[in-house]
């Protein structure tokens, strides 16, 4: 359904189809990811935005088939350049990854070995993959991914514990891009630095996107960043995908309640200001409820919201939302608003400090 776009004369590096990773749990399954559908393009930086606990890494690992026990894949298609890495062994899996596609991971920074040299860390990215090479050849790589990241090259010779955490992150870039993948799935990299370091890593990220044409899926919450950074947005909810638009469009006609809402806790783009959503999710994951995901959050909810699950549909160049009021507006309209939080006048006037206003998931009493 989504490639049909005048995005679908680009070529295509991923597609992810129907995606479907549960974690099993004692008290019944966490449906964590639940049938998504997007598709990166060749060159292009997709923004996976969405609270805490949405399914953002879970996807990133899905897609690198990298789900852990207790979770696991049940269902759907992760095509990288046409070929679906859900079927794959092992073996086959390990080929694609650093080649096909690479992962920054969430707290990448703590992930590199603490007693290995830089050097070392990166050339075995380099080998594992590609076999033994003459050192001086490998040096010249590895001293050209470190330039391209912009470290110093006497990070070349320096442990983990001797660089800042921003320098640690960019070595994290370095190894993504070490074997020049066309697509780098980076795991809220910014994040736990400070201000002005995370700058620095954006523009590190950045620059390799401009310089290297890779795709890139960026996960984050700062959505001042987001609007720096990437091509196009996916917003997330519940482990459902709620809206995707190309993110110029996302910032000025957000069309879901939740991307609204997520869009007016920032007060300025200019700002920056990390998102702060402190309600989190509002049901169980392992029970959701029928009808739409954002249900209980929504200040716009009616009846028709709380039994009919809404779509994800275009309304737009590019531009998607699983939302009744544009899918059904008759069925909306003539539908009994729920009792919620105190309901703003319009949509638009969506403000932060109505996300912190207590939601009664069970009141059913029209307001
Ligand atoms: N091992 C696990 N067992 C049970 N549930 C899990 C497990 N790992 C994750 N989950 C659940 O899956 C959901 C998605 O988690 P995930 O880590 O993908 O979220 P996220 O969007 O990356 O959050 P964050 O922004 O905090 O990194 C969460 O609700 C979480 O509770
Ligand atoms: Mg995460």
């Amino acid at each position: 359904m989504l490639s049909s776009l005048p995005n679908g004369s680009r070529p295509v590096v991923l597609d992810v189809q129907d995606l479907r990773v549960h974690y099993a749990t004692p008290r019944g399954d966490v449906i964590a990811v639940n049938g998504i559908s997007f598709q990166v393009y060749q060159g292009e930086t997709v923004g996976l935005v969405g609270e805490s606990g949405c399914g953002k890494t879970t996807t990133a690992m899905a897609i690198l088939r990298l789900v852990q026990p207790p979770g696991r894949i049940i269902g759907g298609r992760v095509l990288i350049e046409g070929t679906d890495l859900v079927p794959l062994t092992e073996k086959q899996l390990r080929e694609m990854r650093w080649n096909k596609l690479a992962l920054i991971p969430q707290g990448a920074m703590n992930s590199l070995n603490p007693v290995m040299r830089i050097k070392d860390q990166i050339g075995d990215a380099i080998t594992t993959h590609e076999g033994k090479q003459p050192r001086d050849v490998l040096k010249g790589r590895i001293l050209e991914l470190l330039n391209q990241v912009g470290l110093p090259a006497r990070v070349y010779n320096m442990y983990p514990h001797e660089l800042s955490g921003g320098m640690k992150q960019r070595v994290c870039v370095a190894m993504a891009i070490a074997l020049n993948p066309p697509l780098i799935i980076a795991d809220e990299p910014t994040s736990a630095l400070d201000v002005v370091v995370q700058r620095v890593v954006a523009q590190t990220l950045l620059d390799v996107k401009q310089r290297l044409g890779v795709s890139m899926i960026l996960i984050g919450h700062d959505m001042g960043l987001q609007a720096q950074l990437v091509d196009r947005i996916i917003v997330m909810y519940a482990g459902n995908i709620v809206e995707i638009a190309p993110v110029r469009e996302a910032f000025k006609n957000p069309l879901h309640p939740y991307t609204q809402l997520l869009i007016a806790s920032i007060p300025s783009i200019k700002e920056r200001k990390p998102l702060k959503v402190t309600e989190g999710l509002t049901h169980d994951l392992r029970n959701p409820p029928p009808g739409c995901v954002f249900q209980f959050r929504c200040p716009y909810a009616r009846e028709i919201c709380r039994s009919l699950r809404p779509q994800l549909k275009a309304y737009g160049v590019e531009h998607f939302t699983a939302c009744h009021i544009y899918e059904n507006p008759m069925l909306y309209e003539n539908s009994a608003p729920i009792a919620t939080a105190t309901r703003p006048a319009t949509p638009g006037a969506l403000y932060a400090s109505d996300l912190m206003k207590e939601v009664d998931p069970h009141a059913g009493a029209a307001a």
